[in-house]
């Protein structure tokens, strides 16, 4: 990926707000694809729930309720103390069902 013309529409591209609003969206698949090593499968054996029917508010909610401790689980409230609320958001947003 050495093309000149890519990397220059490229640099053009993240000084605009759309490109703003497509980082935010990759950084969340970044992120949200640590979760997915559990959450993503279809092995029901493995009772972690897949979060793809999960609204994006209930993943931020239970997220949260995880951080402070007000929801007791085994792995969870250890994950959810490494990320901010923003990044919380941006996971849920690329897990989730949005609108919900
Ligand atoms: C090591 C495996 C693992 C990883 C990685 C993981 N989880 Fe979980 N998750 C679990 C388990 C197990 C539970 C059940 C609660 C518990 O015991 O911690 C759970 C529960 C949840 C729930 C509640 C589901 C429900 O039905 O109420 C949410 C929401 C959730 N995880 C979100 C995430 C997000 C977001 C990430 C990534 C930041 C993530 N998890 C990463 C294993 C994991």
């Amino acid at each position: 990926m050495k093309n000149p013309r890519y990397l220059i529409s490229l640099g053009i591209l993240s000084m605009s707000l759309f490109s703003f609003s497509a980082q935010a969206v990759e950084r969340g698949q970044l992120m949200a694809d640590t979760c997915l090593a559990c959450h993503g499968g279809t092995n029901s054996e493995a009772m972690i729930p897949n979060l793809s029917q999960y609204p994006s508010s209930m993943i931020i909610s239970q997220m949260k309720a995880f951080r402070d401790g007000s929801r007791p689980a085994t792995v969870m409230t250890r994950h959810a103390k490494g990320y901010s609320d923003e990044e919380v958001a941006l996971i849920a947003k690329y897990l989730g069902v949005q609108g919900q």
